[in-house]
């Protein structure tokens, strides 16, 4: 920033590129979206915050914002914390991740998009879905009881495989699909948006 003085005035002539400022805010029961949120939050040098620690006014000094919540019961844990704001929120680049134990299929991907968006919404928000894992030992009461009716379920399966033996397996021996390649896809649109904007 250069200063030039001229009588009575001081005009203030930046020089530098400014920078966009990114923050990546997340929500985990067990741990696995943490660990997305640190990678991208440590590759696009954003701040990291958990969800309970940010309020609006803070929200509202950043460009990029990116979200990220494990997914139960279909639904993005806490996901209206970002839909709820985004008239507030408009002009900001905004993105969300959802963080769950199914593989990245399109068709699942395509079901969490219908379950968890109301109509428009994803005009205005990007959103990403990253395999995370399960880790019975890390759940709530609450959610270990939900897991454990949802175990008697499986267990009563004639012929269990595929996802659903693999579910049954995890109960005893934790899964975690995390994977920095599985971030790339949200570092890299937020790497174009401020190679864009440069
Ligand atoms: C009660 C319960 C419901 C869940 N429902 C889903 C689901 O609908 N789809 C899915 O892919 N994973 C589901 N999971 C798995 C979590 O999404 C997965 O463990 C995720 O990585 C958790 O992320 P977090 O630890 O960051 O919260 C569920 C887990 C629990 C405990």
């Amino acid at each position: 920033m250069r200063y030039h003085l001229s009588s009575n005035y001081c005009i203030i002539i930046f020089t530098g590129v400014v920078k966009i400022k990114g923050i990546v805010i997340y929500r985990s029961k067990s741990g696995f979206t943490r660990k997305y949120a640190v990678i991208i939050a440590e590759s696009l040098k954003y701040d990291l915050v958990e969800q309970r620690e940010i309020n609006m006014n803070r929200l509202r000094e950043f460009d990029n914002i990116i979200y990220g919540a494990g997914l139960y019961a279909i639904g993005i844990n806490g996901l209206s914390f970002i839909t709820k704001k985004l008239t507030q929120l408009q002009g900001k680049n905004i993105a969300v991740f959802a963080c769950g134990a199914t593989p990245a299929r399109k068709e699942d991907i395509e079901n969490i998009k219908s379950s968890n968006f109301r109509h428009g919404e994803l005009e205005k928000i990007n959103f990403f879905y990253m395999r995370g894992g399960f880790d019975y030992k890390k759940l709530t009461l609450v959610d270990k009881f939900l897991m454990s009716l949802l175990k008697i379920k499986l267990k009563a399966k004639k012929d269990l495989k595929g996802d659903a033996l693999g579910m049954l397996n995890a109960y005893s021996h934790p899964l975690d699909f995390t994977s920095e390649k599985n971030a790339l896809p949200i570092i890299d649109h937020f790497r174009e948006l401020e190679a864009a904007n440069a």
